[in-house]
Formats: structure tokens, C-alpha cells, sequence
């Protein structure tokens, strides 16, 4: 079978160039006569293709010297307690903007550790827009940190600001938008990625961090999970995901050949306003509810005007080599996600097969 076009949510599709580089060193990493695999995390090898890693990540968002990289285990639902965990600090409250699924899920977990205040919430909005800047909370001092959901990977709602927080230090679920904008960390206390969707493989989490938030962990906390060990560690306290690291470093590399995050944005907003305009100028066939300014670059999520027709369209798409365009079970609806390593063309291949359905059940 060839290869399909996949518009996973996660994990999601891969630069190819990096999976046939990864496949030619597989056996042989650098004629070392063995693979990153059987490679010892303590080594001089390892320990440079780490360092490398860092570097690319580093100069792609220019991440300033006083924030720290961490590699992680547990994906970004194990940071869904570790945030709570490593940055209470001794206080008992944590703001949290609920914007959808993954914002749901994340202040669950919060409240297992602390009370929960809202920074803002898209309820009343059926979770269709970002509430506006003047909707937010201002007063968030007694709160330890306040989290966003950069992008909703579920509802497909994308912020496109930061709230104002003062001297509260702004946390950030950047998981599926990562490495697809520039943007300024420093207007963070931490930001955290599961890496299945932009940067590699699952289970793998990336967490920068300012340095002044280091240190706080309740006592409690496994040491692996405790920010600051990691960070005195260089992410090497236990066994790092090896391989996991290795491919987040090819596809590093991959992003700066690409023009890095100037050009993932253009490509990004190429790729997903294809298809909005293409939902938005078929009378209704297929609709979005997200309103524009709040529309995802990343997960462009949408519905059949008549939803008896979704089983065709995806059974159709199949056939057409089209695969993984289910919305998230939570949600329903249709979603195509359209990550960094998802080429303009494969979006058009789509926007083609949806235009030609219309065209014939419409
Ligand atoms: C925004 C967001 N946060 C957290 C997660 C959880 O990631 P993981 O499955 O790596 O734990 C996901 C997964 O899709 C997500 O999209």
C-alpha cells in the first residue's frame, strides 16, 4: 500500500525525509556499529545528539538563557498533574481559562492538588470562540500560575494572544500548535508539548521552563517528575526517551531546512485557509462552528450539513486515500489535522475530495 495522506490528530503524520533518515540509521547510527536503540543515555554519543536537539530548539524560538528544556516522560497528561505539582509553590489556588476538551481535562487534574479558579471561560460561548481579553479575570494574584490550552486540538479553537496575568506566571498546553509560530517564551513561566503531533514520537513531553520556577515541587512529587531534578540532571535523572529525543532532533533540524517557524506559520495558515474557505463557500454542505478569528491552524474540525452523510464521506475518503478524518470521539463532527510535517499538497488532494462530495451529494 502506499503511504496515505493522514490527518491524524496524534500521533500524527512525520517528515519523511526524517523517517527514511531515521530507517537508513537504524542499525548503524554514524557507523558506530549499533543503534540509537542499544545506545547508552550516559555516553558521549547520546549525550551530543541531546545537546544538538537543544541547541535547534533553542535558535527555532529563540528560547532566552534563563528558561530551561526539558525532555520528559508521560506525554503532556502526565504535565496535567505535574504542573499543579511543581508550581503550587505552598500556594492553594491555580487560575485555569476553560476553552474546551484538553482545558477540561486539565483543570479536572488541577483539582485534585488545589482549588481551581476560572481566568476565563468559552462555556456560554458552547466553546465555539476564545472569550475576549475584557471576559478575563484580572485578579489572578492569590493564583500560583494560570494555564491555557494554546489550541484545542479537539474543538479546534486556536488563541492567537496571551492574556494579561501581571506578575502570575502564564502556563501554556502548547501541545498540538507547537513549533508552528513564532512566539516570544519569555512571555511564559512554562510552556509544555506532547510530542506526537509536531515534533516526534508519543509519550515524549517537552517542557521549558523560567528558572526562577524551578525548585518548588511539593515534596511528594517523584523525584523523576520534579522539574528541578530534571533540569540539575540535563533530563538525564533516570533513562531518557532515547530514541524519542534522537527523532525530535531530526525533525528539529528538518524545520530549520524548512525556514523554521516564519515559514511553518505560512504554511500553516496556507494549509488550514484552504479548507475553511473551502467549508465556508459550500452553502452549507459542511460548516464550521468556530468562530474565525478562533479557527485552529492545526485542527481544522467541521461538520456535514447533514450528518447522515459523514459514514460516505469517510468511507469515499478512504478510497480515496484519505485517512484518519473522524472529529475526536468527544466532540463528533469531522477533523483534519494539518501539522507541520503535512504538505500544501496533501491539503489540496483533500479540498479537491471534499468539493467533488459536494458537488455530487449536495
Ligand atoms: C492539547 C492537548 N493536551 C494534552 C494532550 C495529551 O497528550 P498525551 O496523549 O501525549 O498525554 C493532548 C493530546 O492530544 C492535547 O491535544
Amino acid at each position: 500500500m502506499p503511504r496515505i495522506y493522514n490527518f491524524s490528530a496524534g500521533p500524527s503524520v512525520m517528515p519523511e525525509t526524517v523517517l527514511e533518515q531515521a530507517r537508513d540509521e537504524m542499525l548503524n547510527w554514524q557507523g558506530r556499529g549499533l543503534s540509537i536503540l542499544e545506545m547508552p543515555f550516559t555516553g558521549d554519543d547520546f549525550k551530543s545528539i541531546m545537546a544538538e536537539a537543544e541547541a535547534d530548539l533553542r535558535d527555532l524560538l529563540a528560547i532566552p538563557d534563563n528558561y530551561r528544556v526539558l525532555f520528559m516522560h508521560g506525554g503532556a497528561t502526565a504535565q496535567l498533574s505535574l504542573v499543579p505539582m511543581n508550581l503550587l509553590g505552598g500556594k492553594k489556588t491555580a487560575a485555569y481559562a476553560d476553552l474546551g476538551y484538553w482545558s477540561g481535562r486539565a483543570i479536572d487534574e488541577a483539582k485534585r492538588y488545589c482549588d481551581v479558579t476560572l481566568a476565563a471561560s468559552g462555556k456560554s460561548l458552547a466553546y465555539t470562540d476564545i472569550p475576549p481579553p475584557d471576559a478575563w479575570k484580572t485578579d489572578l494574584n492569590d493564583a500560583a500560575y494560570c494555564h491555557i490550552t494554546a489550541n484545542e486540538t479537539a474543538d479546534g479553537l486556536e488563541m492567537n494572544w496571551q492574556p494579561e496575568t501581571g506578575n502570575v506566571p502564564l502556563v501554556a498546553d502548547m501541545t498540538s500548535n507547537f513549533l508552528t509560530r513564532p512566539i516570544n517564551v519569555s512571555e511564559f513561566g512554562l510552556i509544555y508539548a506532547g510530542a506526537q503531533k509536531n515534533i516526534g514520537p508519543a509519550g515524549l513531553c517537552l517542557v521549558l521552563i523560567r528558572d526562577d520556577l524551578l525548585g518548588r515541587a511539593t515534596p511528594l512529587t517523584p523525584k523523576v517528575f520534579q522539574y528541578g531534578v530534571q533540569a540539575e540532571n540535563n533530563s538525564r535523572y533516570n533513562t531518557p526517551l532515547t530514541y524519542g529525543i534522537y527523532l525530535a532532533g531530526l525533525v528539529f533540524r528538518w524545520l530549520k531546512d524548512q525556514g523554521g517557524m516564519a515559514a511553518m506559520e505560512r504554511e500553516s495558515r496556507a494549509k488550514s485557509g484552504l479548507l475553511y474557505e473551502l467549508i465556508d463557500n459550500s452553502n452549507g454542505f459542511y460548516t464550521c462552528k468556530i468562530a474565525p478569528a478562533a479557527r485552529s491552524r492545526v485542527n481544522a474540525c467541521f461538520h456535514l450539513g447533514d450528518p447522515a452523510l459523514e459514514p460516505d464521506f469517510l468511507d469515499e475518503a478512504r478510497k480515496n486515500g484519505l485517512f484518519h478524518l473522524s472529529g475526536h470521539k468527544r466532540i463528533g463532527g469531522l477533523r483534519a489535522s494539518l501539522y507541520n510535517a503535512m504538505p500544501l499538497e496533501s491539503v489540496e488532494v483533500l479540498a479537491r475530495f471534499m468539493d467533488d462530495f459536494a458537488q455530487r451529494r449536495g
